[in-house]
């Protein structure tokens, strides 16, 4: 185990083992269980720096009705949009809007702050339901922000975008600050360009939480 703010992150893996090769739409009756155990530092060891971000508005992650669940072949699709916005814009992600409804990035949730209020989808199938995610959802109502779950488009992420603050959640970052928004080749500030004051407040609130340095009132710590 490395030291905190290091972790050990536990990983589950289902791999069906029965010799079907040719029967490519029949389940597998068996299937190998592994828990990979992986080491993982600091994801910020070099400080927070605001993540720039391509919007894009054609592709999707992966296969829409597989959103929600967390299959290996989930993460191929989203492999070359994302090695292309690296390339092209020197972006850290891709947030995937299909048909201009904002989801999600390659392995992290999206969330949006303005004015009190925290946006971000509704729960659907469409995208995968981080337990970040549902941690800081929990932790601004306790905080007296307003959650607001719904589908929302990238012309409202736009105009969230003009003053208020956009985060990436995800057990490795926590709650990433958005700095860049890429909309159509062309660089979009979020509120300053920096990390915005509510992304700070909420990411440490959780890693508190999660070191015992702050009180867990949900529980969170005794299901571990
Ligand atoms: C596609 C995707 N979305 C969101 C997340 C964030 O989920 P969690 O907060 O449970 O780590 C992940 C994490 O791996 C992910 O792969």
């Amino acid at each position: 185990m490395p030291e905190a703010p290091g972790a050990l992150y536990l990983r589950p893996l289902l791999i069906g083992t029965t010799a079907n090769i040719g029967a490519a739409a029949t389940p597998a009756a068996d299937a190998a269980l592994l828990v990979l155990a992986s080491p993982v530092w600091d994801y910020f060891a070099g400080g927070m720096q605001p993540l720039r971000i391509v919007v894009d508005e054609i592709n999707t992650r992966c296969a829409a009705h597989l959103g929600m669940v967390k299959t290996g072949g989930n993460y191929a699709a989203a492999m070359g949009p994302t090695l292309a916005a690296r390339q092209k814009y020197r972006a850290d992600q891709v947030l995937f809007c299909p048909g201009g409804q904002v989801q999600e990035t390659g392995a992290a949730n999206f969330m949006m702050f303005r004015e009190g209020r925290l946006l971000t989808r509704g729960l659907d199938s469409s995208f995968l339901h981080g337990v970040t995610r549902d941690s800081l959802l929990a932790i601004a109502r306790d905080s007296g922000v307003e959650v607001v779950e719904r589908a929302f488009d990238v012309a409202e992420m736009l105009d969230w975008a003009r003053t208020g603050e956009a985060a990436l959640s995800g057990t490795a970052a926590v709650l990433a600050g958005v700095g860049t928004l890429i909309y159509r080749g062309a660089d979009v500030p979020v509120g300053s360009g920096e990390i915005g004051p509510v992304t700070r407040d909420l990411r440490s609130k959780l890693v508190a939480i999660q070191r015992g340095e702050a009180p867990d009132r949900h529980g969170w710590l005794e299901k571990v």
